[in-house]
């Protein structure tokens, strides 16, 4: 009933989130991946969703509940995330990366699993780069003319004003959002700021269920003119 009640910022707004890290196969048993729970994601998801948008959460493999309500694309590499995402975003108002997605992938994925020779000798992995799949949709006709509002996430470890600033220069989004950390894969809390073109704001430290909350009314805010 409250959320029944509850004020509807992003009616028939349609929005795109990425969540989760991506997996990239070594071979059919193996992987490279990261520790990113999927939390953050999935709470602007449901934060969209019950602000009244019409949500569609491109998931990499993390063991979350879906929100109610939300349609969640389950994908698992980062060029499976680029291809669910490219696809949803042309009918998109709302783009959110959260996703972590792996930088580099190894150049090649064997047929079967590697085994050792007896020999002592290890593998040897090359790697190439992934699609940026943030800055690709970000840099698309739709987004440049504002039809699609994009948002990036960054993860920093070290001056994080200033690694936002250049992120969302070079990622072309007009909203950055940066992880007050130090480490917050896979807690239930954290601390944002949101880096735009006049200025940086402090979302302080609260669940990300709340975060996620604050910021869907900061986009909001930039899409529709909507304020509490
Ligand atoms: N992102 C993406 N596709 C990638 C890499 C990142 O869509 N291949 C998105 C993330 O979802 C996030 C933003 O870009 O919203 C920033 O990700 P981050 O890893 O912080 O930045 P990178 O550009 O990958 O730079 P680096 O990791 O070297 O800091
Ligand atoms: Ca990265």
């Amino acid at each position: 009933l409250i959320a029944f009640l509850a004020p509807k910022p992003l009616a028939g707004q349609r929005v795109l989130v990425t969540a989760g890290p991506t997996f990239e196969a070594i071979d059919p048993v193996r992987g490279i991946t990261n520790l990113s729970s999927g939390k953050m994601g999935f709470s602007i998801a449901r934060a969209a969703r019950e602000a009244g948008a019409n949500v569609v959460l491109v998931a990499g493999p993390v063991h979350l509940p879906t929100p109610r309500g939300v349609l969640r694309v389950d994908v698992t590499s980062a060029e499976d995330m680029r291809r669910a995402s490219v696809e949803h975003a042309e009918s998109a108002d709302i783009f959110v990366a959260t996703a972590a997605v792996a930088d580099w992938r190894p150049a090649e994925q064997a047929v079967h699993k590697i085994k050792k020779d007896g020999s002592g000798e290890v593998p040897h992995l090359s790697f190439v780069e992934n699609p940026d799949i943030l800055s690709e949709i970000a840099h698309s006709p739709r987004a440049r003319s504002g039809e699609l509002f994009c948002v990036g996430f960054a993860a920093e470890s070290q001056d994080l004003l200033a690694n936002a600033q250049a992120k969302r220069a070079r990622k072309g989004v007009p909203l950055l959002v940066g992880n007050i950390g130090p480490a917050t894969f896979g807690r239930d809390d954290n601390a944002l700021l949101l880096v735009d073109d006049e200025s940086a704001r402090e979302l302080p430290h609260a669940s990300k269920r709340v975060l996620a909350q604050q910021l869907v009314a900061e986009i909001a805010r930039r899409v529709s003119g909507w304020s509490a």
